[in-house]
């Protein structure tokens, strides 16, 4: 089965075929399939978000649809940038600018958790849903670490394994991310719909 990822982020495609393969689903991007669409991400949840995109997306390449939604959310900071996470701080900031920020408006702060969270939406032509959620809990350090990675990875930092994830493998961030987690429940359920 070929699913078409609703993003134009190469390293959510990677991360997506790695757990994926495994059932035999190919995953595509919008492009692949000669689609473009911007969808705009007005949901106040990751849940509705990842809906907004995948369905968006399953409409106009009228084929299944998988989107992830994932942000950063800190405790200190009230859940934010939260939902916002890809526009905190404006359009004008790249990743390293937005981490920046980040480490700028939690400067003085010792309480440092935080955790990313993965919404991941899988909408079908028929009208069927799968859908699953993780969670990854950290910390914020208090400068950036390593160079793997995307987003706010340099400063999301692993207590249990002492790294943040930019320092991880990609195969290593698979096995604790938020995305990862979210990506074994969706197979797991998504193992169960294809049976059906
Ligand atoms: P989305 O593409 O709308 O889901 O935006 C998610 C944003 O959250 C990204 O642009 C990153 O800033 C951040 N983010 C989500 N997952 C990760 C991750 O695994 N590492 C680092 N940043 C992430």
């Amino acid at each position: 089965m070929k699913l078409v990822l609703a993003s134009k982020n190469a390293h959510k495609l990677v991360e997506m075929r790695d757990i994926l393969s495994q059932l035999g689903v190919e995953v595509v991007l919008e492009s692949d399939v000669g689609v473009d669409v911007d969808v705009e991400e007005t949901g106040t949840t990751f849940e509705e978000n990842a809906f907004l995109k995948a369905h968006a997306v399953m409409e106009a390449s009228g084929l299944p649809a998988i989107a992830d939604d994932s942000g950063l959310c800190v405790d200190a900071l009230g859940g934010a940038p939260g939902v916002y996470s890809a526009r905190y701080g404006g359009p004008e900031l790249d990743d390293a600018g937005r981490y920046r920020l980040l480490l700028e408006n939690l400067r003085g702060q010792l309480d440092r958790r935080g955790k990313f969270v993965s919404a991941i939406c899988c909408c079908f032509p028929n009208g069927d849903r799968v859908e699953a959620r993780g969670e990854c809990p950290g910390t914020i350090a208090y400068a950036p670490m390593g160079e793997g990675g995307f987003g706010y990875d340099p400063v999301f930092f692993l207590p249990g394994l002492k790294k943040t994830f930019a320092q991880l493998t990609p195969e290593e961030k698979n096995a604790v991310s938020h995305r990862g987690a979210a990506l074994r429940a969706f197979r797991e359920k998504l193992e169960v719909y294809l049976k059906k």
